[in-house]
């Protein structure tokens, strides 16, 4: 604890110095969310923050591109990821030369993309889109088909919600979420009848199905402050639980949950670091990053 204190202190001072800010993903420990965290969410408000903040220096405390995202509507500001090795699956399944072969494939397709991917991926995207908005977004078009990427269970769960319109999928998977099974959701049901499951988009659509509700993360918080259920499960990554479990102490929170990697890998101690140092700074081709800001702005101007 004298060790964690250090750490919050000192960045609560650099903070203050430098005119930093700190952007966190509802999936970073509490030690990290209810402490030095200026704002949290899920992907699609941290972005909006990030296009709305007046600080010099923005640290995320999250996953890679989600720090690019912060830069791509930023381009004049310090973005710091705090361990430039925080990466996603998803964003790891494709390429910006993939998504050139699916539009030769699918000529006068638009490609919606989740902002689970790097930003040359975006540069090669009609419009971004988060699981907190999907629906919202495909609907903006006002098309019949869609190419959807990366997530291929974000885009099946998506397209069940509109089955007017078309979606072509890829292969990614969010190696948290795709672990999920329909039988551990069952199972969560026989040892407690009375839970409430939350789950996350990302999971398999047999999960989804399994489940009484299926939305982004901040989507899983309205739904547990709006409802006060007795018992939760929120299917998804574990820090979820114990960041909501402090603000509704009055709700019993059971799991499953997985853990992501990516985002564990983002501490107190390398907050610090990046602050005191200012690293890991991320940095992206202007000319490519005013291709991939247009996909992002335009996901934003959807509501
Ligand atoms: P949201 O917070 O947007 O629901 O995304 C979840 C996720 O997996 C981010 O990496
Ligand atoms: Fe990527 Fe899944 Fe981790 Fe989110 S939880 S960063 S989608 S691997």
């Amino acid at each position: 604890w004298p060790a964690l204190a250090g750490d919050i202190e000192a960045i609560l001072s650099l903070k203050h110095e430098r005119n930093a800010v700190i952007l966190a993903h509802n999936y970073q420990t509490p030690e990290i969310f209810h402490t030095v965290a200026d704002i949290v969410g899920d992907s699609l408000a941290l972005a909006r923050e990030a296009a709305t903040t007046d600080a010099d220096i923005i640290v995320v405390a999250g996953v890679h591109f989600m720090a690019e995202t912060a830069k791509l509507l930023n381009p004049n500001k310090t973005v710091l990821i705090p361990d430039s090795k925080a990466g996603c699956s998803l964003a790891e399944s494709i390429t910006a030369e993939d998504v050139r072969k699916l539009r030769a494939q699918h000529p006068g397709v638009p490609v919606v993309t989740y902002v689970n991917t790097s930003a040359a991926v975006k540069a090669e995207s009609d419009v971004c889109c988060t699981s907190g908005n999907a629906k919202k977004v495909i609907e903006s078009l006002g098309v019949s088909k869609v190419i959807m990427l990366p997530d291929e269970f974000l885009a099946q769960n998506t397209a069940a919600q509109i089955p007017g319109v078309e979606i072509i999928t890829w292969a990614g998977h969010c190696e948290v979420h795709e672990r999920f099974t329909a039988e551990d959701i069952r199972s969560v049901r026989e040892s407690y009848p009375d839970v409430v499951v939350l789950v996350h988009p990302e999971a398999p659509p047999e999960v989804v199905a399994e489940a009484d509700f299926a939305g982004s993360t901040a989507g899983m918080i309205d739904f547990v402050g709006q409802k006060r259920p007795g018992r939760v499960a929120l299917v998804t990554e574990c820090s979820m639980s114990d960041n909501v479990a402090v603000e509704y102490p009055e709700v019993e929170f059971v799991r499953p949950c997985n853990l992501c990697p990516h985002m564990k890998r983002i501490t107190l101690p390398n907050i610090r670091k990046a602050l005191e140092l200012r690293q890991h700074e991320v940095l992206i081709d202007p000319t490519l990053a005013a291709r991939a800001r247009i996909a992002v702005e335009r996901m934003l101007a959807v509501r």
